[in-house]
């Protein structure tokens, strides 16, 4: 197959996010709220879980396709049992043009202080670590397991430390939940070499109670850091399709990322396709259907990469997901049920 492989409104296909757990050890309230993840909730069973070989397999037909970025999601990534053995094989992997991949993986942290130099010695490139508050109990409501931050910035430091930065820190804002945590969390990191971005909550699945005023829009949190003495600089993005707007502090003290996915979309160049933990590939984080690429693995009549990377190329060109384009401009979403985020991976 070709590199240059477009969707239908001419996106190509640069980055692979793989979920390798529906599994968390946090029940963030904006993720996987304990009314709902409860201890009857029903995980997928092991059997169901595509393999290290068969994930590798599949990622190594999505870079002959041109994919040059491959993040490990969940759940929490870092739950599933023997992950440095998945991050060797999937570090062996070459773009189409012979360089290696860029390879990463968003994680709570909870485990990095523990794991940060085997990952990185298994050949991880970069860690991206969720951190909501620096406030120890607006945090712990949050996480709603009683975790405290000091583990979190401990593992953040472990990470740096084993040459896995510089590490981003995901901060996603609710309104009246943790917003007054945005000032303390730019002034901590302020003049670190971590880059804090600010996530606008977003309406993933079915399980959140999402409400718009709940969204303070990432032109009122830039708004707020200057005001609070705090001069921002907007930067050019690193790539086309960058989830993140790049600013920096006026004062040469470090980068900020801004995910506007609610107020300013990203759509028109979303590059992104996602891998759920029991192989199903969507084409969009607000999809409500994938496509079952595990079913093609495992059939009895063996189909060649090749099969499978043809598959692959036609559901990348039919591909027309511009779900929050869409919901920004008020049409009537879609309405069948949202798959939930820790399924599909962030
Ligand atoms: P970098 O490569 O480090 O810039 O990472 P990333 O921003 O692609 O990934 P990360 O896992 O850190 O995601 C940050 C936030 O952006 C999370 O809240 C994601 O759910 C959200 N996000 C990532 N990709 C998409 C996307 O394609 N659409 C939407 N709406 N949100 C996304
Ligand atoms: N809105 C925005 N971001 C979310 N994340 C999880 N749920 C939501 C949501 N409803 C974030 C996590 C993590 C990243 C992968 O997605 O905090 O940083
Ligand atoms: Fe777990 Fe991340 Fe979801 Fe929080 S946001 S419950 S840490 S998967
Ligand atoms: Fe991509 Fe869908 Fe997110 Fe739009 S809403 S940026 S199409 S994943």
């Amino acid at each position: 197959p070709d590199g240059q492989l477009k969707d239908a409104l001419s996106r190509p296909l640069h980055d692979l996010r793989i979920s390798v757990t529906d599994r968390c050890n946090f029940r963030c309230v904006y993720c996987m709220p304990k009314e709902v993840f409860d201890k009857d909730y029903q995980y997928l069973p092991h059997k169901s879980l595509l393999s290290f070989e068969e994930i590798t397999r599949i990622a190594s037909i999505f870079v002959a396709h041109g994919v040059r970025k491959i993040r490990l999601t969940g759940g929490e990534p870092l739950l599933r049992k023997h992950l440095e053995r998945l991050i060797e094989m999937l570090a062996k992997l070459r773009t189409i043009d012979g360089k290696p991949l860029d390879l990463t993986l968003t994680t709570n942290g909870s485990l990095l202080a523990r794991k940060a130099q085997s990952l990185k010695d298994a050949g991880l490139t970069r860690v991206t670590v969720s951190l909501d508050a620096l406030d120890d109990a607006i945090f712990k409501r949050m996480n709603d397991v009683d975790f405290s931050v000091n583990e979190v910035l401990e593992g953040i430091a472990a990470a740096e430390a084993a040459g896995l930065g510089p590490v981003k820190v995901n901060m996603v804002v609710k309104a009246g939940l943790n917003d007054h945590e945005i000032i303390p969390m730019t002034r901590y990191f302020k003049g670190k070499p971590h880059i804090l971005r600010f996530i606008e909550y977003m309406d993933v699945g079915a399980s959140n109670g999402w409400k718009l005023d709940e969204v303070i829009p990432s032109s009122q949190v830039v708004q707020r850091i200057q005001d609070a003495g705090m001069p921002l600089v907007a930067l050019d993005a690193n790539y086309t399709g960058e989830t993140a707007a790049r600013w920096r502090h006026a004062d040469g003290s470090g980068e900020l990322g801004f995910i506007s996915s609610v107020t300013q979309t990203f759509c028109h160049d979303c590059s992104r396709a996602r891998l759920s933990t029991e192989g199903k590939l969507y084409t969009c984080l607000f999809a409500s259907h994938g496509h079952d690429l595990r079913a093609l693995l495992r059939d009895k009549e063996q189909h060649s990469d090749l099969a499978i990377a043809n598959v692959i190329s036609q559901i990348w060109q039919q591909r027309t997901d511009r779900y929050s384009e869409l919901r920004s401009q008020n049409t009537p979403g879609r309405e069948q049920k949202k798959i939930e985020m820790s399924y599909i991976g962030g």
